[in-house]
């Protein structure tokens, strides 16, 4: 049994060791750009810690585990360019530091790059992870749509919200989780059981995301606060304040979503200003421990040893209380 720790050198080593510059520089010095400043690796990790509740040796399902953290940093390309981000893991994101062609087209590269490198899994489960993959990987298109849809809407309910992240964010740690658990030979309820608990910690992942856009530290978290609120997303904090705030709070939102030119600190500031009045960040805290909860209820079903579940339960711990 690994440590997560030693799962995640694992993955950074495997990742480190391909060799991804090719000519030509444009395409892909940016691929290795985003790869080389590693991130959390939340989903390869979860993908091999299930593997590892089956399987001993993890050196086999190394190269799906890339696959998937190259489809996620193929996906948060086209995310920045599509919220107007500046500034990932510290650093300026791909369209600012190279330009916008750049990341669509090397984010084009990256998801068939993950294709690649996920169907390298053995072939006995190959259909069924291509199977998961590709369903996986279209929802994730649909969650998107319907956050930037949302944008233009001013009705949007928890349950809408809910559903979006379901799909833009927690399939596809459901998926590693159910990806991993498939290749290390888990029974289908087994299976099912991770996918399950994966779409309950990804729904937690997203509203603490949420949270520390508004509530996060930059120098931390990696990203700069207040874009979620710039780009008028329907966040959990979003649509609780406009439940929760009276009508003059709530006229005052609308107004600041409507406006088209003003001061970004000015708007931050009036917003997050009603976000503490209203009391919305105890709301978030609160929902996201009821589903890390949810997630933590699903994996104790599981068929393994508890003590082989002990490492995955911490880092779920440990995402729920994350600063970045
Ligand atoms: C960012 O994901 C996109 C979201 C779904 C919120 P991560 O927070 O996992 O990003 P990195 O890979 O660790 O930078
Ligand atoms: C990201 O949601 C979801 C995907 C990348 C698919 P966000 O837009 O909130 O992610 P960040 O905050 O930019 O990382
Ligand atoms: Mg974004
Ligand atoms: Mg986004
Ligand atoms: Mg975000």
């Amino acid at each position: 049994m690994l440590t997560a720790g030693q799962i995640h050198a694992q993955i950074n080593a495997y990742i480190s060791g391909l060799f991804l510059i090719h000519a030509p520089e444009g395409l892909y010095a940016p691929i290795d750009y985003v790869l080389s400043m590693g991130g959390k690796r939340i989903r390869s990790v979860l993908m091999l810690m299930a593997y590892n509740l089956y399987k001993e040796d993890v050196s086999e399902a190394l190269a799906p585990a890339a696959g998937i953290e190259i489809f996620h940093n193929y996906t948060l390309l086209h995310d920045d360019l599509m919220d107007k981000a500046d500034m990932r893991r510290g650093k300026k994101t791909v369209h600012k530091e190279w330009n916008e062609n750049t990341a669509i087209l090397s984010g084009d590269a990256m998801l068939i790059l993950a294709y690649q490198y996920i169907a390298k899994a053995s072939p006995a489960h190959l259909k069924e992870m291509l199977d998961l993959f590709g369903m996986t990987a279209l929802e994730v298109c649909e969650g998107q749509q319907y956050d930037i849809d949302f944008e233009q809407q001013n009705n949007v309910t928890e349950q809408d919200y809910l559903k979006m992240i379901r799909l833009k964010t927690a399939v596809l740690l459901a998926a590693s989780l159910k990806m991993g658990a498939i290749q290390g030979g888990a029974s289908q309820q087994d299976a099912d059981l991770l996918y399950e608990s994966g779409i309950h910690i990804g729904q937690a992942f997203q509203l603490k995301d949420d949270f520390l856009d508004v509530y996060g530290d930059p120098a931390v978290f990696g990203k700069n606060t207040g874009g979620d609120i710039l780009c008028n997303k329907k966040t959990y904090l979003m649509i609780k304040a406009l439940e929760l705030s009276d009508d003059t709070q709530k006229a005052e939102l609308d107004r600041w979503m409507q406006m088209t030119t003003f001061n970004p600190e000015d708007k931050i500031s009036a917003v997050v200003h009603i976000y503490n009045e209203a009391g919305v960040k105890t709301c978030c805290e609160n929902k996201i421990r009821e589903y890390y909860g949810n997630a933590m209820r699903c994996l104790e079903k599981i068929s393994v040893e508890k003590e082989k579940k002990n490492e995955l339960t911490d880092m779920i711990h440990d995402l729920m209380y994350r600063r970045n």
